[in-house]
Parts: C-alpha cells; structure tokens; sequence
C-alpha cells in the first residue's frame, strides 16, 4: 500500500530545489540554463553531470543516471524511499504524517526507537567518561595504540568505568525501566540484581550506514580473556547486514572498499586516510553484508589477518563477493599480522603500495590450493592440477575461463593443453562431486543474468521502462504491443502496470511508483529502472534501433512463455501468428520523432 499521497509526494518534491539539494554534496558551475558539475555517481575528470532547474531533473552523460530529486537522494545517500521522503520533508520543515501502524506494530517501532536513543546515551556515556579522569586508563591505552584525539571524538571511542553498575544507575536515573534497559544487551540480570556487561574496557560504539549506534564492542586493555565483547544481538543490532565503520566508508564517491578483521584496523586505517575500511562484526563475513557493499562499490579489497585463521576466513569471504557479483582482491601484510600494525610499522605510503599491489582473488585460491599440496611429489602435484581444472569451472564465461586457464598454465608450468582437457571432463561431469563449484557458478550466472548484466532480461525491462518514462510520447505505440502482462517478473510487472496506469491519464511520475513498493531491493530496483535514460551520444535512428530490440525480447520471451503454458490450441495458432509478426516487424514496431 502506498505510504504516502500523491500530494504529499508533489509538495516534497517541489519544495527542494533540485539544485539546493545536489549543490550540497557536488559543487555545481552554472553553463547556460543549468548547471554542471562532476558526477558523484562515477569517477571522471571532466564534468558530465547536468542539472537542469527547469525540469527538476538531473542527467548525466557520462554513466547515463538520472532523474529528481528524490531519486538523487535515494541514490547519493542510499536511501529507502521513505528516507528519502523523510529526509527532504526535515530539510524544509514538512511534517509528514507517521506511518499508520498497528497497535503492535507502533508499540515495537517505539521500542526500537527507545533501544537507539538508549545506544546513543550510553555511547556519550562511554566516551565522557574516556575523557575523565575516571577513563584515564582507557585514554592512555587508545594514545598508547597510536589514536589521535581527533580519531577517538570521530569513532566516538568510549571507556566503561571501572565498577559493573555505573551505566545502569546512570540509565535507571534517566528514567528508563528495567524492561526496556533489558532489551538493549547493555545488561546482565539475575535474581541479586543488575549489572553492566561491560566494565574496565574500552568501547566501541557500532554504527549502521546512517551513524545510529546500534551496538558495542569492548577491549579489555591488557591479554585477559575474552579480548573482545560485543553486544549480543537486538531488536536494533542484526551483525549479519551491518559492518563497522560504512557509515564513513560510504562517503563520498564510488571507491574501492577495504574489508578488514577488526574494529582498530578499521580505526586505524580511517585515521591513515583510508576512509574505505569496514569489518565485520566479530562473526564471519555474509552474503547480507556483501550486498550491501555493492550498493556502494564494486571492488572490495580484503585485508585480513595474515595468519591460518585470516587465510581461511577469505578463502570463505572470496565466494561471497563473487556472488554479489563483486571483484575480491587480496592485500598481503606480511610481516605484519594485520592493517593496524602494518601501518605503525611501515606507514600509510607502503601501506598504499600494498594496497595497489592486491592480488586477484582467483589467483590467491589457486595459491593456497598450491600450499596445500607439496610441489616436489608428484601425486601432489597430480592432485594439485586437478584441483586447479576443477577450480576454472568457476567461471562460466569461455572467454574469462580461457583468460585464467592461459595464465595458470603459465605460472604453474603445466602444459595448457592438458589443463584444458581436464576441465573438459571435468565440465562434463557435474554436478556429480562438485557440487560446490557448480552451485557457485549456478548462483553468479543468476545473478548476472537477473541484474546487471546487459543481456540479462531485467536489465531489458529496467531500459525499456526507464526509456518510457524519457520518452512518455512513445507509449500510444507501446501499449498496444507490450501488455503489463508480458512483463514476467515482478517488480516490473507492477512497476509497469503503475507507470501505464499514469501515462493512460497524459502523467509521468516514476516517484509516485516507487512510492508504492514497501520491499527496500523492490525500491531499488524500481529506482534504477527510471535512472537508465538513453545515452546521449545516441541519434534518433540509433535509439530507435535500440527501443526496437528490447520490445522484441520483451514480446519474443513473453511469446515464448505463453506457448510453454498452453492450454488450448485455438491459442497456439494466434501466438503463432504473434510471433511471426514480430519477427517480419509487422505493426510490430516503434517509430520515434526527431529529438
Ligand atoms: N573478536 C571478537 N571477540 C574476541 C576476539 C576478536 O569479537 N574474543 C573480533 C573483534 O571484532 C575484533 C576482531 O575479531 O576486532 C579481530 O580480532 P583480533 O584479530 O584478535 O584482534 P585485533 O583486531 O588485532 O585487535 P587488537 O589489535 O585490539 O588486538
Ligand atoms: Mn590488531
């Protein structure tokens, strides 16, 4: 259901001023009627990223996003779009009504609410008391680990006193109940009383990307065990979908991320000028937290632990990213164990270095595949090429696996012809014995071929759609080919179904759509669907050409579908007859005007 009315949405967005709003975060030059600037969206040099004051809208000509302001701030602070509504609302002082909620439903939203404005005191608690005299032992031991004042106020690093009730007391005098304070895993309770958890530590508040504190971990300052604790989980604090340090990772432009182990290699990598650093939550890395990475990145680079352990753990973060469909490099440290003591021992230049030096991800697989098996005998080595064949199954496009297969003959000396038998036969054997490569393999060309692929049938529906809303003067002509029912899947269908809805009444307001999706990746993928104008290098006759294949596999594969699921045969005859049509372009076609 709609969270908000059309009003409501109107007079958000023609309450800020698209050109208020951009020029905040991207300097902005006046050229003609409008503004230019550079593209927060991509890296580039010379500005292509237009803003035109008349129409509200943005554009730019490099990466091709687009659209109003709303969509600006879904995408630069990636926001839902009830964030972004709410944001721009704040901004210029609407009040929006709150969601209407069940009784339940307001009673655990206020819940959450109280749990966060709990974390944020205990987080001010924390740090007031690290700049005491009372916190002189944590303060010394952060300066000790080479933390300037600035890093400790920026982290909001904190101490937690040396007796276990004095956050309680302090919270129990704010006028919360024991109930509630419960909730916050802040607390340990039984039948004598209650305690804090933490004592004689030093905190560090965890922040989601929209710098809530939505957790803790503390370090005891000496080699007692356990080293670290961390808040257990709550209603606010879920570690498989948050990562330490993204609310400043995510600044800024698109850049490349570094996925590390612990809190104070993030810190330390922030306070060396690399704002790009994140780590999991004390739990292994997850499918979860990759995705959310490539909301904001297409590269992560992984700077575990140089030991067994931090091996292991990328072995198991390598498939992840590839999932997600991110590019995993792997940074070596040795000496070092890891980024923080890297940095104090040989800098942030050397650090850089290593940094550019990160190996592909493949290549440090097929490394440790190779440590695992003695070089000198030759049934290891044996194994070892087996292993490696197995491994190239990985990659399901011939081209890559060609690529990869040339270079591991060559560092491996073995003869390529022979490894490329072997991953013959072994791609003819599946899914018997490998199960887990095929699994992987299944899963990215899914992936691929559902998002960004370019030959993917949702990247079609996200064009076509996206180019409908640039061109609403087209769909007299395309609602009498492309139903909302040949849109196959959802969001589209409904995205669809909507946006007709508006273009059969002489309107077009993709916002208003993306008001109407309550799922946050539903949102997304909408959003993008109204950002993919044309590209601007394109002429009439090329874009006509280009809206005239993807209505053709838009029909074709809805065509296609029907036939499948046939249950008459008079029915047959007309999707036959469909079908010819398209394909000689009978009636079938789009023609577009000059411009
Ligand atoms: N960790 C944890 N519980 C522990 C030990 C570690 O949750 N008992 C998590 C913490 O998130 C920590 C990360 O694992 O930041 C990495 O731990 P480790 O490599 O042992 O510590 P360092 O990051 O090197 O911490 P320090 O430099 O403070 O010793
Ligand atoms: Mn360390």
């Amino acid at each position: 259901m709609a969270r908000y009315t059309e009003e409501q949405i109107e007079q958000v967005r023609s309450a800020n001023d698209i050109v208020d709003v951009i020029g905040a975060s991207v300097r902005l030059k006046r050229s003609g009627s409008g503004y230019v600037g550079l593209c927060p969206f991509h890296n580039e040099k010379t500005p292509s990223f237009s803003v035109n004051p008349a129409r509200q809208m943005y554009k730019c000509f490099g990466c091709g996003v687009g659209g109003n302001v709303l969509t600006f701030v879904m995408e630069y602070e990636n926001y839902t779009f009830p964030e972004a509504m709410e944001y721009l609302a704040d901004r210029v002082g609407i009040a929006l009504p709150k969601k209407e909620f069940s009784a339940k439903q307001r009673e655990e939203e206020n819940l959450r609410l109280t749990l966060l404005e709990i974390n944020a005191k205990a987080a001010k608690y924390y740090y007031a008391k690290l700049k005491s005299p009372q916190g002189k032992l944590g303060y010394e031991y952060l300066q000790e680990r080479g933390l300037s004042d600035e890093t400790m106020r920026r982290f909001g690093l904190g101490y937690a006193g040396q007796s276990s009730g004095e956050l309680y007391r302090y919270l129990q005098h704010e006028g919360y109940d024991d109930r509630t304070l419960q909730e916050t895993g802040l607390f340990k309770m039984d039948e004598r009383g209650v305690y804090d958890k933490f004592w004689n530590r030093v905190m560090f508040p965890i922040m989601d990307a929209n710098n809530r504190v939505i957790g803790f971990g503390g370090r005891v300052m000496g080699d007692a065990k356990p080293k670290y604790l961390n808040s257990p989980e709550t209603k606010v604090f879920d570690k498989s979908r948050n990562l330490f340090g993204l609310n400043y990772a995510k600044q800024g432009k698109r850049k490349k991320l570094i996925l590390c182990e612990g809190y104070m290699d993030v810190i330390a990598m922030h306070q060396a000028g690399f704002t790009g650093a994140i780590a999991s939550l004390g739990t292994a890395f997850t499918e979860q937290q990759a995705n959310l990475l490539k909301r904001y990145t297409d590269e992560v680079l992984i700077t575990y632990d140089s030991d067994s352990a931090g091996v292991k753990a990328a072995l198991r973060a390598i498939p992840i990213l590839r999932r997600a469909g991110l590019t995993g490099k792997i940074v070596h440290m040795e000496p070092y164990k890891d980024p923080d003591e890297f940095i104090k021992g040989l800098g942030a230049e050397a650090f850089e270095e290593r940094l550019e030096k990160a190996e592909n991800s493949f290549f440090f697989e097929i490394d440790v595949l190779q440590q695992e098996h003695k070089a000198d005998d030759p049934e290891e080595r044996t194994k070892f090429i087996h292993e490696m064949a197995r491994k190239l199954l990985v990659f399901e496009d011939k081209v890559q696996r060609d690529s990869y297969l040339e270079a591991l003959a060559a560092k491996y000396t073995v003869p390529k012809e022979d490894l490329k038998k072997l991953v013959i036969r072994y791609s003819s054997m599946e899914p018997e014995g490998y199960r887990e490569v095929m699994e992987e393999r299944r899963q990215n060309s899914r992936r691929q071929s559902e998002n960004s692929e370019p030959d993917g049938i949702q990247y079609t529906y996200q064009l076509f759609l996206s180019w409908l809303v640039e061109k609403p003067e087209m769909y007299t002509q395309v609602k009498d080919i492309i139903k909302t029912e040949d849109y196959l899947e959802e969001p589209y269908r409904q995205a669809a179904d909507l946006l007709y809805g508006q273009l059969e009444n002489g309107q077009c307001e993709p916002a208003k759509i993306l008001n109407c999706f309550e799922d946050v990746e539903q949102q997304r993928t909408v959003s993008k669907m109204f950002q993919t104008g044309f590209d601007a290098t394109m002429d009439r006759r090329e874009k006509e050409k280009a809206i005239n294949e993807l209505l053709f596999r838009i029909k074709e594969r809805s065509i296609e579908h029907k036939m499948k699921n046939l249950t008459d045969i008079a029915q047959l005859q007309e999707l036959m007859a469909e079908k010819k049509a398209l394909q000689t372009h009978e009636k079938l076609h789009i023609s577009l005007k000059d411009g």
